[in-house]
């Protein structure tokens, strides 16, 4: 299925009885929707980042899992092993993302609860269902109050620097860091939004600038290499990225080169702030050397251009994301507020309000 880029596209859409997937690898250049029917339709998608960006990742695995246990035409508790086996093989498509594992957990912990209700299994099937659209909805209406807690933060005219994607491509609606641009578009504020690239995979370039630019809202395209030198020229006054996973003293897993950024900031005198939701935020991860870092294949270096720029042979080290340790963030916004540090203390906070 293509679709007219001229409207916000939606990465990840329930179409009945398949998932349609948005191929973002194939961004800005053509807008393709893949069908997917399958669990295992979905770990590919996940692994060959067709979505990405970690709270569309959590979507399209809670679909994954009712793909993966739809068939089941026995009884309840074969309905549950299956969505078990869906979750466990879900898991192993990407390390780094919480909201991956967030999503899996939630639906099993809701299968769980229904398997034994005595409920036939058309309903347990519909009611699963249910969690996955519930998972998706609830991320938009998050990530609005996310983009309105972020938008206090800013002020017109502003220059605002972002690293990756973590806009409506990578959640279900408005994205997480993005999220203040499109509601300062809506109130007529003026922000100027610099798009670092993002190599390796390029997804500042492909996805950041485009779905910027498809909303109207002013945004400049830079290498990555390129962000000392608008900062020190003083055109940025805030930075806001999002992130994979927050650990529980604050360090920030988010992607490569977001580090260099944070440390650039605070050279500068920037204020670095996070963007997410709390199902980025785990708890479970004392601090961020225990997050594990996802590491891909070396020809998103020396062939990511579509042609060879590195000689072949050449070591290669590729990790997907970095880890800026929580000194150098300023604040966190999530759907409850802005969070200041000490992290270690106000992140729990946040779980109890
Ligand atoms: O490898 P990706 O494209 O999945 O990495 C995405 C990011 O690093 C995003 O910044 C993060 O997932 C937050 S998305 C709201």
């Amino acid at each position: 299925m293509t679709q007219s880029a001229n409207t916000a596209l939606q990465s990840v859409i329930w179409a009945g009885e398949h998932l349609d997937l948005l191929d973002q690898r194939l961004l800005p250049e053509e807008v393709v929707y893949l069908p997917l029917v399958s669990v295992q339709d979905v770990w590919e998608a996940i692994r060959h980042l067709k979505v990405r960006g970690a709270p569309a990742i959590g979507i399209a695995a809670a679909y994954g899992v009712v793909l993966g246990s739809r068939d089941i035409a026995t009884n309840a508790a074969d309905w549950l092993t299956a969505v078990k086996e869906a979750a466990a093989h879900l898991a192993t498509s990407r390390p780094t993302a919480v909201n991956l594992f967030w999503a899996l957990d939630r639906m099993t912990a809701r299968a769980e609860s229904l398997a034994g209700s005595g409920t036939d299994l058309v309903a347990l099937k519909q009611a699963l269902l249910d969690e996955a659209i519930a998972i998706q909805s609830e991320d938009e209406e998050t990530n609005r109050l996310i983009g309105e807690h972020a938008l206090e933060l800013f002020q017109d005219g502003m220059g605002v620097l972002t690293h990756c994607n973590a806009g409506g491509l990578a959640t279900a609606k408005y994205g997480t860091a993005l999220a203040p641009f499109y509601l300062a578009k809506e109130r007529g504020m003026q922000l100027k939004v610099f798009a670092d690239e993002t190599r390796p995979v390029l997804q500042g370039a492909r996805l950041t600038a485009f779905e910027l630019q498809q909303a109207g809202v002013d945004v400049t395209l830079i290498c990555d290499n390129m962000a000392g030198m608008v900062m020190n020229k003083g055109w940025v006054n805030a930075v806001i990225v999002g992130t994979d996973r927050v650990a529980a003293n604050g360090d920030v897993a988010n992607k490569i080169g977001t580090y260099s950024v944070a440390v650039l900031a605070k050279a500068h005198g920037i204020p670095f702030y996070v963007a997410c939701p709390l199902s980025t935020i785990d708890l479970n991860t004392a601090s961020g050397d225990l997050i594990p870092i996802e590491e891909r294949g070396e020809e998103e270096i020396t062939e990511g251009f579509g042609k060879r720029t590195a000689p072949k042979g050449v070591k290669v080290f590729n990790p997907a994301f970095d880890v800026t340790p929580h000194e150098y963030v300023t604040a966190i916004i999530t759907e409850k507020g802005v969070v200041k540090p000490p992290f270690d203390v106000n992140l729990k906070k946040l779980f109890d309000l």
